[in-house]
């Protein structure tokens, strides 16, 4: 039997994520983020109401799960808080039931201020980030300066490292963005009411996760993003500022690789991306209108258009290999019903040497075009079937060509927004 699973995105964030996991965690005893931040933005729809979570674990739903927002994942205070009532409102108590890495670096202002300024500076050559200043609280924890969950207890220190630190980013902000000064006693008058909130949240979590590792809990840990984002592996510099592939989740939480017990890629039917940086299989026009539509594709964090497109096998082939991934979960499968033709991107061609590109590097993305493999679709409706029996015959070859071309098992399918709109193939627990 498994316990530890890995649940993670295999193109550019947005695969539906939050679905899978609120799935997979009614059995689950943690379920846990280890990277990124409240760039975020996972739906979860139950009984017909949709809540989006930003931090906060997307199996917390279940009265039963404990939550554990790990080291490796940026926190801003303010927005934690934010979720916590709006969860509260609706119905959905997580008191004692969250915990938070004193390792985690905090977001504060003067990270969103400067995230927003160089987004306003790169002009057209931006990245099209969250503007939730992701990249600069990472930028932080790297060069050592960051103040971090566990600060918060030490209000005396905080002050003075925020004074310093204040001054380190007005210098910039000021000199170089032409932007306006930030006051550090508006972040600390701010930040003080925050404390007495999530002070007894602040945990040492690699040890509450290795100790439910003895005690053999079931843990699912939470990928946020998808693979294509990741800082080494993505379409850098269109990417975060975090690792949202496998690795993220032993440095992020400091489980060790022995301890995942497997893998599941959450994968789209087609393909997504919110934001700027290369997209091979990028469709406009009609196709783009029925993604769009269909499947609802604007951004849950941030409400921009997503760019849409066919599925693209080459990068989900490579997902495979750098998640090390058990099998797949195909989602929005339901958004397909009604088209006649759907493509799949099976090799990337340079346009100048007519060469097959097994991955393009940072320069090679612009002049690579997409071959298409095509596959008949189907006029049966498959949104919300349960079995694989209630789908024709044309999404069974989908699925199977999916399975084919990536040498990877689809062991969850998803067929639409609902928590109860999935068909499992094989239960992950259990398989
Ligand atoms: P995440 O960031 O990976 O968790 O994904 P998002 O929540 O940002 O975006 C996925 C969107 O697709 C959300 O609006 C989900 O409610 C929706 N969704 C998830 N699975 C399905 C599905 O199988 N079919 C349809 N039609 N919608 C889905
Ligand atoms: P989930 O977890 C889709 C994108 C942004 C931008 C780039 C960098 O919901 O899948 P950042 O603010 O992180 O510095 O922005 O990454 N991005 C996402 N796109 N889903 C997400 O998260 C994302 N989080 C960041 O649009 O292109
Ligand atoms: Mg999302």
């Amino acid at each position: 039997m498994k316990k530890n699973i890995v649940i993670l995105g295999t193109q550019w964030g947005d695969e539906g994520k939050g679905k899978i996991v609120d799935y997979i965690s009614s059995d689950a005893s943690y379920v846990v983020r280890y990277q990124g931040g409240h760039n975020a933005g996972h739906t979860l729809v139950v009984n017909e109401k949709k809540i989006i979570l930003h931090l906060i674990p997307s199996g917390l739903l279940h009265q039963n799960t404990i939550g554990i927002i790990a080291n490796g994942v940026v926190v801003s205070p303010a927005e934690l808080i934010k979720e916590i009532k709006m969860l509260e409102k609706n119905n959905i108590f997580i008191n004692k039931r969250v915990f938070i890495s004193d390792a985690s670096p905090l977001i504060l202002q003067y990270h969103i201020e400067m995230d927003i300024a160089r987004e306003k500076k790169l002009g057209i050559n931006a990245l099209g980030t969250t503007g939730r200043g992701i990249g600069p609280a990472y930028e932080d924890k790297i060069a050592r300066r960051a103040l971090r969950i566990g600060d918060l207890k030490n209000e005396k220190n905080l002050s003075t490292r925020l004074e310093k630190i204040v001054h380190y980013y007005n210098h910039q902000l000021v000199n170089f963005y032409q932007h306006k000064p930030i006051d550090y006693k508006i972040i600390l008058r701010d930040l003080l009411p925050t404390i007495d909130v999530i002070h007894d949240m602040i945990q040492d979590t690699t040890n509450i996760l290795h100790k439910a590792i003895k005690d053999k809990k079931k843990i699912v840990f939470e990928g946020a993003q998808g693979s294509f984002l990741d800082i080494d592996h993505g379409t850098y510099p269109y990417v975060t500022s975090s690792n949202s592939t496998v690795g993220g989740v032993i440095t992020g939480t400091g489980v060790g690789p022995k301890d995942l017990d497997y893998i599941l890629g959450i994968t789209k039917a087609y393909s997504t991306r919110v934001g700027y940086g290369p997209f091979p299989t990028e469709v406009f026009d009609d196709k783009d209108r029925h993604f769009s539509n269909k499947g609802h594709e604007f951004g849950s964090t941030t409400g921009r258009k997503r760019r849409t497109g066919w599925l693209d096998a080459v990068s989900l082939c490579r997902a495979v290999k750098i998640n090390s991934l058990s099998s797949l979960c195909i989602t929005k499968l339901d958004v397909l019903d009604g088209l006649d033709e759907i493509k799949i991107c099976v090799a990337y061609k340079n346009i100048d040497t007519l060469e097959i590109i097994s991955f393009p590097d940072i320069n090679e993305w612009e002049k690579i075009v997409p071959i298409y493999k095509s596959y008949p679709g189907w006029t049966k409706k498959t949104l919300g079937a349960k079995k694989m029996e209630d789908l024709p015959y044309e999404a069974h070859h989908y699925i199977n060509s999916i399975e084919e071309i990536t040498q990877t098992p689809v062991d969850i399918i998803s067929t639409g927004p609902e928590r109860s709109d999935i068909i499992l193939i094989k239960d992950v627990f259990e398989c």
